[in-house]
């Protein structure tokens, strides 16, 4: 009898599955799920800058990144001066197809197998730079380096997914890809010249 009692008075208080209420559930496990923390990107008022992440302290390098003064041009594609340099690794046969197949994996759906831009972004209505625009083509090496390790624009950066020594070998085959496209371009002109010759 007590036992029915103190259960209808429990229901009789307790508010089931559909009804609203102002105050908030009753919490019978917490689970630690309210905790005294920040979450990321949270705002807190104890710091001056407003916001509870921190930078990292001045000087902190990630896992990997770390590179003697000496090897920075080779990590960031300038020299002291911050001028752009030429590709710091001897460019071989073994280097070209490494960097060939790299370009295939990571920037050919972009920039097509050309070089010309026309991959699969431009077929969804993207511009996507062409290699062979005359600006692309007086580039230095280092720029090139430089937009696959920080991206530019549009284009986003690589530098996690391409190691340094592959981001020259990309270099190197797009050098290639506008070498051939030169070629071609003068193999053309001169296809034009003869015609207009014989006619
Ligand atoms: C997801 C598509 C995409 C991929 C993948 C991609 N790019 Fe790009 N890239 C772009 C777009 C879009 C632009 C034009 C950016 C702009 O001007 O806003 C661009 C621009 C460039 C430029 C011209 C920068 C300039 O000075 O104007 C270079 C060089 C370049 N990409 C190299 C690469 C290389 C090398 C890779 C591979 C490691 C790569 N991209 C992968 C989309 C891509």
């Amino acid at each position: 009898m007590a036992y029915s009692l103190a259960l209808m008075a429990l229901l009789s208080t307790s508010c089931m599955r559909g009804c609203t209420s102002s105050r908030p559930p009753i919490h019978i496990i917490p689970n630690m799920d309210s905790q005294p923390k920040y979450d990321a990107q949270e705002g807190s008022d104890f710091f001056y800058d407003g916001g509870a992440m921190r930078l990292p302290v001045e000087g902190t390098v990630a896992r990997g990144e770390f590179y003697e003064d000496e090897d920075r041009p080779l990590h960031t594609g300038r020299d002291a001066q911050g001028n752009f340099i030429a590709n710091p690794i001897p460019v071989s046969e073994e280097v070209l197809a490494r960097g060939a197949e790299r370009y295939d994996i990571f920037c050919r759906p972009c920039h097509g197998e050309s070089g010309d831009g026309q991959g699969v972004l431009f077929d969804q209505g993207v511009p996507v730079t062409s290699y062979f625009d005359e600006r692309l083509m007086g580039l230095p090496d280092g720029e090139f380096f430089e937009v696959i390790t920080l991206g530019k624009g549009l284009m986003t950066p690589y530098a996690y997914a391409v190691p340094v020594h592959d981001r020259w070998s990309i270099v190197a085959h797009i050098r290639r890809l506008q070498e051939d496209y030169r070629q071609r371009a003068l193999e053309k002109q001169q296809l034009q010249q003869q015609l207009q010759q014989q006619q």
